[in-house]
Parts: structure tokens; sequence; C-alpha cells
């Protein structure tokens, strides 16, 4: 999938503005962002639901134009937030409904495939209406894989989900991107893109980084080294100064944070020092940050404007 400078707008109101990105074949990709970030209605776009305002795509090798609007419906699937069953139905019948409506053939081998991918297969003949939200949002899952997409969009697919019905979800991403599915998942939830993107491109109506988890912690912050000792330092600054790895030092409210280049380099050689200098370490440590903090970095429009 390639995105290319991609906009929408409702009347006045921009949605997303100016968004750029690639996916590869068989990626998860997550889409992070906060309530109104733009992310449904990015989602919305890609999957020919509505036009885009501006800017080109190319969704499951296909450009995004109006004609190609069908052709590209039959190569994806959309799971929206809101599952949308008939709740008086039965699980197979909804499943029955809606491969009707897509025109699909060989419905019967679909809908038992798509029970088996999400483990429901004894649950068939159960009324939707009977069912708790993180089984229905598993029917959901089942219905959308009844085309065999080649790039599946999740819009927010765990909102609401208690932790172990989130877990189950988790689980069956994990599986269908075994199965060599493109993903495309939107969230607001860090710890979900942390644990099951490969890529994440933050968003909040522009985009503002894109990247692997890791690497976004490490483009945003300097390599830094927790130091707590039993008392403080004398001279710190003789003491850090004297180690070359370290490229600047602060006091911490429980020691010091040092910025160093290589924490390989300076853990041992700050040891040396420290015991030289007879201080007593407690913990020497790179300090770990989160994808939460680079992400709170990033919506935040005033902190934004002076990163890179
Ligand atoms: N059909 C629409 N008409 C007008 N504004 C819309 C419409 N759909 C979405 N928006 C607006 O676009 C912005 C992005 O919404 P949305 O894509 O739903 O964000 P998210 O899914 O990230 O929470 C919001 O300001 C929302 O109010
Ligand atoms: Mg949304």
């Amino acid at each position: 999938m390639v995105v290319e400078r991609l906009s929408k707008r409702f009347g006045e109101r921009v949605a997303f503005d100016d968004v750029s990105f690639e996916v590869g074949v068989g990626e998860v990709f997550g889409f992070l962002g906060p309530n109104g970030a733009g992310k449904t209605t990015t989602v919305r776009t890609l999957g020919t639901l509505i036009a885009p305002s501006s800017g080109a795509a190319k969704v499951a090798g296909i450009p995004l134009s109006p004609r190609n609007g069908p052709a590209i419906r039959s190569r994806i699937s959309i799971m929206p937030e809101s599952p949308g069953l008939y709740l008086r139905l039965s699980v197979r019948e909804n499943l029955e409904c809606f491969a009707g409506l897509y025109e699909l053939d060989d419905i019967r081998g679909r809908i038992n495939r798509a029970l088996a991918s999400v483990n429901l297969t004894d649950r068939a003949a159960d009324l939707c209406g009977s069912l708790s939200k993180g089984l229905r949002q598993r029917v959901a899952l089942a219905r959308a894989l009844l085309n065999d997409p080649a790039v599946l969009f999740l819009d927010e697919p765990t909102s609401g989900l208690d932790p172990v019905a989130t877990r189950e979800v988790h689980e069956l991403i994990m599986s269908l991107r075994a199965s060599g599915v493109t993903i495309f998942l939107t969230t607001h939830r860090l710890e979900e893109a942390e644990r099951l993107c490969d890529r994440v491109a933050i968003l909040n109506t522009t985009l503002r980084l894109v990247g692997r988890p890791d690497e976004l912690r490490a483009q945003l912050f300097r390599r830094s080294l927790d130091v707590r000792l039993r008392a403080p330092l004398a001279d710190p600054g003789a003491v850090f100064g004297a180690v070359s790895e370290v490229e600047g030092w602060e006091q911490a409210p429980s020691g010091y944070t040092l910025a160093v280049s290589d924490p390989d380099l300076a853990v041992p050689a700050l040891a040396r020092a420290l015991v030289d200098a007879d201080a007593d370490i407690l913990s020497l440590a790179e300090s770990h940050h989160s994808l939460e903090d680079v992400y709170l970095e990033l919506v935040d429009e005033d902190v934004e404007a002076t990163r890179r």
C-alpha cells in the first residue's frame, strides 16, 4: 500500500492532511493517534468508502480511483469500530447474509474457514445478540475474512473490550499476520501498537512520525543512563567529565542522568570512574523511554514544534 500526500476535508474541517506512508505486503502497520486524529477517516478513504480531497494512493496494488473501487473492495476488508451485526440472527446467518451481499462464491466453505480462524466454529448457531462484546468482535473479524482479503483494515479492534477479550483479539491478529495478510490497524492504545505492529505511524491530523516502535524511541530521545548512588558525589563534574563516553550530565531526583553516545561503552567506563571516586553504586542502567513518551511528545503540538 502506498499513500502519497493524501488529504480529506469535510467542508472547512480537515480530517487528515498531507499524509504519506507505505505499508509492505504482510506487514502489520499501526496507525496511532488520539480521538479525532483522522484514523477512521483514513481507513474509510483507503477502503474506498469516501473519496479523498486530494492526493493519491495504491491499495492492494491498485490505484485509488472511483473506477477502481470495486476491484479494490474485492481485495480488502474493513472491520469497523462497531461490529454492526444483526443481533437477532445467528453467527452463521450473519455471515451468510454478508457473504451474499459481497456476492462471494463457495459461501459455505468460506464461512467455515472464517469461523475456524477466529475459533467460533462451535458458536455458529448462537444468536449474535446473546454473545459478549468480545465474541461479537470475533464475528466481525470472521466477516472481514470472508473474502480472503490481501489487506485487512482493523479500526480500533479492541476498543471497549475487557483485558481477556483484548488479548484474544491480539492473538487472532498475530495468527493472521502469520498467514501473510497485510494489516492496517488503528488504535489509540500504545501498548497495543507496540505489541502487534512491525511499524507505527503517529497521526494527529498530519502524520508526525513513521517507524518501528524501537526506532521511534531511539529517534526521539538521546540515549541516557540513570545513575543511583548511596550518597551524592562531591564533585560530579570532575567524575563524569573524565569519562569520554559521557556527553553531558544533570542532577536527577534519585541521582544523575547522563547523556551518552553508546551505553555499552559508557557503563563499564563509568563504573570504574565511580568506584575510583569511592562512590557506592546502587544502580547504573539505561533509561527506558516507552512508546508512550514518544506519543505524548508528538501529539503535544507545542513540544512538536521544537523537535525535528
Ligand atoms: N462525515 C464527516 N463529516 C464531517 N466531519 C467528519 C466526518 N467524519 C469525521 N469527521 C471529522 O474528522 C475528524 C477526524 O475524525 P475521525 O477520522 O473519526 O478520527 P479518529 O478515528 O482518529 O478518532 C474529526 O474532527 C471528525 O469530527
Ligand atoms: Mg476512529
